[in-house]
């Protein structure tokens, strides 16, 4: 692991105490000593403040990069000359030449490279993927996220990098960039946006609250409304499918809860769905990262086609940065003519 914050809680507890099959956790590093320390002796692994020392010293199969988002691609990029595959934690970057540059740099060196968007494995996303898969949607005519949390100026001033543009980004890009990816991965691609933000609740350089419209390449709408500025704590992280002959809703506050399955032609075990389909974490992340985990494994071992790669990754980075050009411009943007008017990855 590179990196040992907030984050890396979850990703050490899964990978240290064994809890993914075929997974361990070898060594840690951090630029911070005391955080690598903290991790390295809490599961009895080395570890490090330089990365490349860690990949030296060690045999280590998969890197895990956990550092801050604008920081992800030249991470990437040198970790990629040791050969061994690379899962990177969401936004894979910020901006898109960042992204070619990583595809590029783990396709030189002949690795995978998988970003983490664990909210595709939660168990009622995967439930309604299936029914998408099987056609008992029909066609889809509208898609909604809603990300409704609470981030308050404490969450943003613990360290430096969060909401800002050179390293972080607003709401869009941390906290609701899960539910786009569901929302593109569900309703196909998006041919424009228009969208508007707000900086409500906090001091940060991006946002905290926007709303966008989406026109997907297949004729259907969709809405994305996300905040961070709720008050006095998370309410709800939502997506909904409409289509001609069925109707889903998933809510709770981490996409973690079926609350309406319907669909014009039944199927056996349709009413049990609500209950058995519906799960309860302890926190936002959700229980997905084992999931992706148990994928990472599983794409290593069989060769099966990893869910979100490099060139996914890069997908809902591209639809992120045109709903900023949007934002910049007042203009609604089509995702084939990027405007380049998005401040995500720059440093002013
Ligand atoms: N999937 C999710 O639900 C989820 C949740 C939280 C965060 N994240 C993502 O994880 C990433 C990290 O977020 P966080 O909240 O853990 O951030 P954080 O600031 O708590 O941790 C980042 C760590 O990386 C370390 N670091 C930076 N450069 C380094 C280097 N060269 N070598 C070693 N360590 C280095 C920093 O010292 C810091 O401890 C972000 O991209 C964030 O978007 C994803």
């Amino acid at each position: 692991m590179v990196g040992c914050g907030r984050i890396a809680k979850r990703h050490s507890e899964l990978l240290g105490n064994s809890i993914v099959e075929g997974a361990m956790l070898v060594s840690v590093c951090d630029l911070d000593g005391a955080k690598a320390q903290n991790i390295g002796e809490k599961f009895e692994v080395p570890y490090f403040i330089d990365m490349h020392e860690m990949m030296r010293s060690n045999e280590i199969d998969v890197v895990v990069v956990l550092t801050e988002s604008g920081n992800h691609a030249e991470h990437v990029i040198e970790l990629s000359q040791y050969g061994v595959h690379i899962v990177v934690e969401k936004p894979m970057a910020l901006s898109l030449q960042d992204a070619d540059k990583m595809i590029e740099a783990c396709a030189t060196a002949g690795i995978k490279l998988f970003v983490v968007k664990q909210n595709r494995f939660n168990v009622p996303v995967v439930k309604a993927r299936q029914a998408l898969e099987s056609g008992r949607f029909g066609k889809l005519f509208l898609g909604t996220v809603r990300v409704r949390w609470c981030r308050p100026q404490a969450y943003y001033d613990q360290d430096s990098w969060r909401g800002t543009w050179a390293h972080d980004g607003g709401v869009l890009t941390n906290q609701a960039s899960h539910h786009i990816d569901l929302l593109e991965w569900m309703m196909g691609d998006v041919e424009s946006v228009f969208a508007k933000s707000l900086t409500a609740m906090v001091d940060i350089e991006a946002e905290d609250t926007a709303v966008v419209t989406l026109k997907f390449r297949s004729g259907a709408l969709g809405v994305i409304e996300a905040t961070t500025a709720v008050r006095p704590m998370d309410l709800e992280g939502s997506l909904s499918l409409l289509g001609e002959t069925g109707s889903v809703e998933i809510g709770g506050f981490a996409v973690n809860e079926l609350k309406h399955w319907n669909f014009v032609s039944s199927e056996a075990g349709d009413d049990k769905v609500l209950t058995e389909y519906s799960v309860n974490p302890p926190n936002v992340y959700g229980f997905g990262h084992q999931a992706s985990y148990e994928h990472v494994v599983d794409c290593l071992k069989t060769e099966t086609k990893i869910l979100v790669d490099g060139a996914q990754g890069r997908k809902s980075l591209e639809l992120i940065n045109a709903i900023y050009d949007s934002i910049e411009s007042g203009k609604e943007v089509y995702l084939d003519e990027s405007l380049g008017l998005s401040r995500l990855g720059l440093s002013h």
